[in-house]
């Protein structure tokens, strides 16, 4: 391939993750040490005294805590759950997959069971599976309705699983795979398990967004690209929907005087399995060697998600934080409070899209009509 041709590939790659706009420019690479959240209707408690950065040693005791993490059997998700689960928790690992949950479980017991000095055996948690596949509503009914019957209760709700940049393809419901499974399969989700989530102590509602949410746009007009699909623009603006929800969710929670914060983080780039998946499903031929040329930027899946662990336990984390990694441009480096897209912050949008997201959920048969917010 001439290098020519490599030059703009990368740049436009680049540019799906991290546009070059004058604003996300500003808001890769400017430091913004304070937080950025619209609300702070909870108190953050007293932050630990610590120096250094904060890594996953600093998470407080998560013993009682109920956690479900969805996309739990891979990348972020795997090595979320692998951390809620040596500091205490009890964590559901919610996958489509019931092979890939108990290959993770087994994988997850096994590592917990190596002697590790940062994680004594007493503080250990317990694993569960839960069936469920965020491109079937009824199968997102399915699990928060045996996930009440299993336990009455939930403490931390993860929003994690995704998919990223497939040709056009539908959700078993009919809505685009990406806006269906990142956005409404996780808006429908969290419906479903607000009641659990209600008067527990310390709850959590956190999403993982991406860097992508900076070029994100949501088409209100063509939200599931009938009219014309381009697959990095349906990622952008699924990313930069679930920034929308968790602020306009926030916004909800504290009208309704319900004490739980909502909080996104994104990871910079991690080495995951969704790029090789997303060049699974797209057959580029081109996009694998862009991706080994950018390899040495890409970080490890334990450090991409500790912007979600510090949201889902640091007690300092403010209701409606969004938080990412402190390195250059955004891309890699330990969690810290990061600027929303500007798109986020505007609160009629953020509302216009959850009432048409509402509106979808209500005209889909496989969804039970429920409360919303
Ligand atoms: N890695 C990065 O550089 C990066 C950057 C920005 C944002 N993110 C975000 O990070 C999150 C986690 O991704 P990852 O990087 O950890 O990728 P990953 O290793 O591919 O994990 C994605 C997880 O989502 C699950 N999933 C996909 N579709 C699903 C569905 N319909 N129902 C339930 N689960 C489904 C996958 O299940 P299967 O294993 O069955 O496919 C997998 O467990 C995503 O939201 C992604 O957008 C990642």
């Amino acid at each position: 391939m001439a290098q020519g041709a490599i030059s703009p590939l990368i740049n436009k790659l680049l540019r799906a993750r991290y546009p070059l706009g004058p604003n996300t420019v500003k808001a890769l690479f400017w430091p913004h040490p304070s937080p950025v959240s619209p609300t702070m209707s909870i108190a953050p408690g007293p932050a630990p005294a610590r120096s250094g950065p904060w890594s996953a040693a600093a998470i407080p005791d998560q013993s009682g805590r109920l956690a479900l993490v969805t996309g739990a059997n891979s990348g972020l998700g795997f090595e979320t759950a692998r951390a809620l689960v040596a500091h205490g928790a009890t964590v559901v690992l919610a996958c489509r997959s019931p092979q890939k949950a108990a290959a993770a479980r087994a994988q997850l017991l096994a590592d917990l069971a190596r002697p590790n000095p940062a994680s004594p055996a007493s503080s250990q948690g317990a694993l569960d599976c839960l069936s469920l596949d965020l491109a079937d509503l009824a199968s997102v009914a399915a699990a928060a309705d045996s996930l009440a019957q299993r336990y009455g209760r939930l403490d931390l709700l993860i929003n994690n699983a995704g998919v990223m940049g497939p040709p056009r393809t539908l959700t078993r419901d009919g809505f685009e795979l990406q806006f269906g499974t990142n956005h409404l399969g996780h808006f429908a989700l969290t419906q479903a398990l607000l009641p659990l989530l209600r008067g527990q102590s310390d709850a959590r509602i956190v999403t993982v967004t991406s860097g992508a949410q900076y070029f994100g746009r949501i088409d209100f007009d063509d939200l599931q690209g009938e009219r014309r699909y381009d697959r990095w623009k349906a990622y952008g603006q699924s990313k930069l929907a679930n920034v929308m929800f968790t602020l306009e969710l926030q916004r909800r929670l504290d009208a309704s005087n319900a004490a739980i914060r909502a909080l996104a983080a994104h990871p910079g780039l991690a080495r995951t399995s969704l790029q090789p998946s997303s060049v699974a499903a797209s057959g580029s031929w081109f996009e694998p060697i862009a991706y080994r040329l950018m390899d040495p930027l890409f970080q490890s899946a334990a450090m991409g998600a500790l912007p979600q662990l510090y949201a889902a336990t640091a007690p300092e984390a403010p209701s409606a934080g969004h938080f990412g990694p402190d390195g250059f441009g955004g891309m890699g480096g330990w969690p810290k409070s990061v600027p929303v897209a500007a798109a986020a912050l505007n609160a009629s949008q953020c509302q216009r899209l959850w009432q048409v997201s509402q509106e979808l959920l209500a005209g889909c048969p496989a969804w039970p009509q429920m409360d919303s917010l």
